[in-house]
């Protein structure tokens, strides 16, 4: 079955490296029967777009401001990520949440915005270790979904992707049995039927048997997708 796979860079690459990046994956590109999306950092997405052009990848960014336009100095919209051609918009990442000091009401607005720029919401959420630890990470997840999803959200315009904050970047993936006991919770916690998506430390040697499980989607791939070999495993998975 066609699964969800989407490939977040954070802020790494250069041009140089989409073009080695393209010349590598090109041919995994057009192979692929996966419904791809890539979010580079803002300055690249004409390039990759342009790169991609006759393909079935799809351009996503990883982030936007909640206004249209105005005074909000170094921020970019929603309705520009549009103009420039992406269809997709990462939202709520840990790294947000964390360093730039994102709640779940702010990430709400975001995501609507970015419904109302006819785009898809990559809506992420996820627990700490001391929360998983306390035994709270189905509470609070679900917490975090309710309070970042917007009125606007369907399983047509909106991926929710659980990211365990302990996951990311750590090489620590969550046990297949923690990935389903979540999953199963946010299925049940929201009324619709919403790809999900999960994300943190996923590799070309895990990714199989998570996309096996059931109630998952997809996959949300941070490191693993910056480097070519691993990625076009995954591709093709
Ligand atoms: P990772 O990142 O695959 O490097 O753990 C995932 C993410 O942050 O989306």
């Amino acid at each position: 079955m066609k699964k969800i796979i989407v490939a977040n860079w954070k802020m790494n690459g250069s041009l140089l490296f989409l073009e080695n990046y393209m010349t590598s994956l090109r041919t995994a590109f057009s192979a692929t029967r996966n419904q791809i999306v890539i979010c580079p950092p803002f300055p690249y997405l004409p390039a990759l777009l342009t790169a991609l052009e006759g393909s079935s990848i799809k351009l996503g960014a990883q982030n936007c401001h909640t206004a249209t336009n105005g005074a909000f100095t170094g921020e970019v919209s929603a309705n520009m990520l549009a103009d420039l051609g992406c269809q997709a918009v990462i939202i709520g990442h840990s790294e947000r949440r964390a360093m730039f000091g994102e709640n779940d009401a702010l990430v709400r607005d975001k995501a609507s915005k970015v419904h109302d720029a006819g785009m898809k919401a990559i809506l992420c959420i996820g627990e700490s270790l001391e929360t998983r630890e306390a035994g709270f990470a189905i509470k609070s997840v679900s917490q975090q979904l309710h309070g970042s999803l917007p009125a606007s959200a369907t399983p047509e315009n909106t991926y929710i992707a659980y990211e365990p904050i302990w996951a990311i970047g750590t090489g620590i993936t969550a046990s297949l049995d923690a990935i389903s006991e979540m999953h199963l919770a946010i299925r049940q916690s929201t009324d619709s039927p919403f790809p999900l998506l999960y994300g943190g430390s996923v590799t070309e040697v895990n990714v199989k048997e998570i996309l096996q499980l059931p109630n998952v989607d997809g996959v949300l791939v941070g490191g693993a997708s910056l480097k070519p070999d691993s990625f076009q495993q995954i591709l093709s998975s």
